[in-house]
């Protein structure tokens, strides 16, 4: 088998397999803004991606997509419960985003984590070739920087975290906080989304492990604690916020099937004066059922009614067996059925709810369709919604309503920003975004585009790479 200088390691592959009841196998996009990322940075690179295939059970072969070679690993579907589920979705979900359902600690879930992380690990050995450069992405990697680094000192190693990092006061409930930080540590570069996601790193790094931190590096002294293992380690954390193919979207929005489908999807919602329109995973995270009050007082209120405004919400089925996500979508979809029951007529709805995930045409055309997104969060990493929502309104129009608590809050000041917490605020907003002028709304569009265009997914990447290649490969003489 042969090995590459350039290898990826994420929880999933850009790929999901999955089997159809006659037998049929399909290959679709893995679901998330990672892969929407890294998809496009890769696409042409003559790498290797390490991932899961998406199904319970032993890996398929490893097989070549273009330049790509995806290389699975597999995880039975106990590796499923108490790795994927249970400590990345059940532990670390919850935890680095501001504990916003209560984080739940199991030690059978911290053992299994170790061990995926160890196979992860080891399969990324077996395909980087000696001087390799290795990107590792993700919360449920966090192990694997040293993992790698203790077989392969020769390997240049970087992570990259596309959700929040918590601040130390929540970071510190975890029961392995130092083992995940050490195996952090193993990396030579650590990227965050935000300014604030990389100090909350570094300080964490020195209230649990009592590690030097200067500027944007950390010093580790190494333990003989046998729990934590490693010798000395330097490493740099800094922001390198994630972006979208703009340049890709751009031309898709605009081509004809696609405009023609936005018209079709006007007309099918009775041409609506206003299309308020929401796109997110069915997350606790996304701020639904905050956003589901706001409209639903709005509509109470008679400041928002149908057919003149209608509500799309596309929620998109996400980790369906974790307990917190079955009881969300229990919520929200009796809240949707509750304001339609009281505010719709036949023929015109006020919330159209649909929990389906759709491809990248039918999102560009809904894109179009939208006087105002609503991407309103209580925390999220970077939320690539955002971006693409403003990229792929090349004909200036649109309107964003953007929650404070999103990495993107950072880029896209002119957006409408808004506190979800503040129900009364996030109703004003919402009318602020439908009825301020049409200048207005153009001008806000038009700056929060050039921010995305200049600041593309390929600028994230070579960022990122040029920051891993300085990073310091072994510590710094003492001054
Ligand atoms: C977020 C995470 C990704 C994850 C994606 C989808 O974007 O940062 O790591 O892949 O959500 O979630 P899932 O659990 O289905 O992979």
């Amino acid at each position: 088998s042969s090995t590459f200088d350039f290898v990826v390691a994420a929880n999933r592959l850009p790929v999901d397999r999955s089997v159809s009841l006659d037998g049929t196998v399909t290959w679709t996009t893995s679901p998330g803004g990672l892969v929407t990322a890294m998809e496009s940075v890769m696409r042409d690179r003559e790498a290797a991606w390490v991932g899961w295939a998406g199904f319970p059970g032993d890996a398929p072969a490893p097989f070549d997509d273009g330049r790509l070679r995806l290389h699975p690993v597999g995880l039975s579907a106990e590796d499923l419960t108490d790795y994927y589920e249970g400590f990345s979705n059940d532990t670390l979900w919850p935890l680095y985003h501001d504990v916003i359902v209560p984080p739940t600690y199991h030690r059978s879930w911290w053992n299994a984590y170790r061990r995926v992380n160890e196979r992860f690990a080891e399969a990324v050995c077996e395909v980087a070739a000696e001087g390799a450069t290795v990107w590792i992405h993700d919360y449920q990697l966090q192990l694997v920087p040293a993992m790698v680094r203790d077989r392969r000192p020769d390997v240049r190693i970087g992570w990259f975290n596309h959700i929040p990092f918590p601040p130390v006061e929540l970071f510190a409930q975890l029961p392995w906080r130092a083992q995940v930080l050490r195996g952090l540590l193993g990396a030579d570069f650590l990227g965050f989304q935000r300014p604030d996601d990389a100090r909350n790193f570094l300080r964490s790094c020195r209230a649990v492990l009592d590690a030097t931190v200067k500027g944007d590096t950390v010093r580790w002294q190494g333990s003989d604690d046998g729990r934590l293992g490693g010798s000395p380690r330097v490493a740099r954390a800094a922001a390198v916020p994630i972006s979208i193919d703009a340049q890709g979207l751009r031309e898709l929005a605009d081509s004809p099937a696609v405009r023609a489908r936005a018209a079709e999807i006007r007309e099918s919602l009775g041409n609506p004066q206003v299309v308020l329109l929401g796109v997110d995973r069915l997350d606790y995270t996304k701020g639904l059922r905050h956003r589901l009050r706001a409209i639903g007082e709005l509509l109470a209120d008679g400041e928002i009614a149908p057919p003149e405004v209608t509500f799309v919400q596309v929620a998109t089925p996400s980790r369906e067996r974790v307990e917190a996500y079955r009881t969300l979508r229990q919520q929200i979809e009796g809240t949707v059925g509750r304001i339609n029951g009281d505010f719709s007529h036949l023929g015109d709805t006020a919330v159209h709810y649909l929990h389906q995930s759709y491809g990248r045409e039918e999102m560009a055309a809904l894109f179009q369709v939208a006087d105002v997104m609503l991407v309103t969060p209580l925390r999220d990493g970077m939320n690539l919604v955002a971006k693409e929502y403003v990229t792929a309104r090349h004909d200036g129009g649109g309107a964003l309503v953007l929650s404070e608590f999103t990495g993107a809050a950072e880029e896209l000041h002119s957006a409408y920003l808004c506190n979800p917490h503040d129900i009364a605020g996030l109703k004003e907003t919402i009318l602020r975004a439908i009825r301020d002028d049409h200048e207005e709304k153009r001008r806000r569009m038009r700056m929060m585009r050039r921010q995305v265009r200049t600041r593309d997914v390929q600028a994230w990447a070579d960022d990122f790479l040029r920051a891993l290649e300085m990073a310091p490969a072994r510590p710094p003489r003492a001054r």
